[in-house]
């Protein structure tokens, strides 16, 4: 049941998917945690689809599952693709395997240790109070109410991860719209949607030319002049890497800040113990991420070599998606899945990945939702949704789990 030759159809793509998502992996998962699926769109297109905790982990670590979609090509194809003009984009990180994977995350991983997130973190609570002034005075001058996700979580995310690229604020809202755009268009299964892409490209095209001419204190700046010793990227690998720390590196925290406040806001006793003792910020940062998190399914993994997981054969040549979002709640890794709870016993969950492509920016992410939140807490003490939650969408893309709007009365 549910193998290469009976494929399941979900349709992962449908506007109200993630409104029915957790039902979709349930099914999905008792029947067997790794599956192989396929679109109603897309027959005869299918892949392994794994909703189970255990084979999840399995499959992040498997160096027999590539990242690069052009892995099985053999030296001989890709000289022949090149001698044929196919353009090749340079890989990200996200997208290639040891040992270039390997070369471009060390080239950029210094700014998002540990200590650089810890000297950030001042900087990002002047820009939660700044920003929740503004959005103060505008529910103020308003009626009363403001949209918490495009007034707060977006801006703010996209404000520190300005501050850490050193793109200038006059692109806020243009970046702020095409993230909104490409995580409802773009999606593991799909690809990036190519005018979007050429939009991004334009920003990181800018940003490069424009640190290389005026450089400051700032990851582009130094990715842009490598000290002697270290590595340079070529332009084209300089580009590709900014363009996934813009992809990656705001939208999935807006939509975490925005979905743990309404998760604390629809269990309200739940918003009053962590507005009593904000040192409940980090334990629910884990369990919004476990409950909702931002990255609903991971990049598309291709098999070079057969492998087992679960009881399931996977040939070479298979395409293979894991669920975090369906992992987080298998009942069989977690007690009582679908209950939203901060107080829980930490519990390991998925919601940055796992093996060598875990998110490079988890430490960054952990941060930034802990103080959005600490700081909301503190200055809305009694804040409520401004309409009832039952009415509130999540937007559709299987990818990315995000809420169209958040709004809500000071
Ligand atoms: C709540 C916010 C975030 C979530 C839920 C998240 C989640 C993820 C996940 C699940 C992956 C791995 C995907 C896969 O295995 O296919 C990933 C990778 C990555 N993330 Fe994040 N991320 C977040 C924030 C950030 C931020 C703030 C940055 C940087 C500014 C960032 C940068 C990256 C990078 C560079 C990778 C690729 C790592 C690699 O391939 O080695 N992420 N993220």
């Amino acid at each position: 049941m549910l193998d290469k030759s009976r494929p399941i159809v979900v349709d992962l793509l449908a506007d109200d998917f993630h409104e029915r998502a957790h039902t979709i992996y349930d099914e999905l998962r008792a029947q067997s945690p790794v599956a192989f699926a396929e679109l109603p769109e897309q027959p005869g297109r299918g892949f392994w689809m794994i909703t189970g905790y255990t084979a999840s982990v399995a499959a992040l670590r498997d160096n027999r599952l590539a990242n690069n979609p052009r892995a099985l090509l053999s030296p001989e194809q890709l000289a022949a693709r090149a001698r044929a003009r196919i353009p090749e984009p340079p890989n990200t990180m996200l997208l290639s395997d040891p040992p270039e994977h390997t070369r471009l995350r060390r080239a950029a991983q210094q700014a998002f240790t540990p200590r650089s997130v810890t000297a950030l973190r001042p900087t990002v609570i002047r820009h939660a109070e700044r920003l929740l002034d503004a959005a103060e005075k505008a529910a103020r001058n308003g009626d009363g109410t403001v949209d918490l996700l495009h007034t707060y979580a977006y801006p703010l995310s996209l404000t520190v991860l300005g501050e850490i690229l050193g793109f200038p604020e006059a692109w806020h809202p243009g970046l702020h719209d095409l993230a909104v755009r490409a995580a409802t268009a773009s999606t593991p299964l799909s690809g990036p949607d190519p005018a979007l892409r050429e939009l991004l490209e334009g920003y990181t095209r800018d940003l490069l030319l424009l640190k290389k001419e005026s450089p400051g204190d700032d990851l582009v700046s130094r990715l842009a002049h490598p000290e002697s010793g270290r590595d340079a990227l070529s332009d084209a690998e300089l580009m590709a890497m900014i363009g996934l720390l813009v992809a990656a590196g705001f939208e999935t925290s807006a939509s975490l800040i925005a979905g743990a406040t309404l998760a604390l806001l629809t269990h309200p006793a739940q918003w009053a113990a962590l507005r009593d003792d904000p040192e409940l910020a980090a334990p629910t940062v884990e369990e919004t991420m476990r409950y909702w998190g931002p990255v609903e399914s991971a990049t598309m993994r291709l098999a070079v070599e057969p492998l087992v997981l679960g009881d399931r054969h996977i040939e070479r040549g298979d395409r293979v998606l894991v669920f975090p979002a369906a992992a987080n709640r298998d009942p069989a890794h977690i007690t009582d899945p679908h209950r939203f709870d901060i107080h829980r016993e930490p519990q390991p969950h998925l919601g940055f990945s796992g093996g060598i492509h875990n998110c490079m920016g988890a430490a960054l992410a952990r941060t930034e939702v802990a103080v959005a939140l600490t700081t909301l807490t503190a200055r809305w003490p009694e804040l409520r949704t401004a309409v009832d939650p039952a009415e509130l969408r999540w937007r559709p893309g299987m990818g990315l789990r995000g809420l169209r709007r958040l709004p809500v009365r000071p």
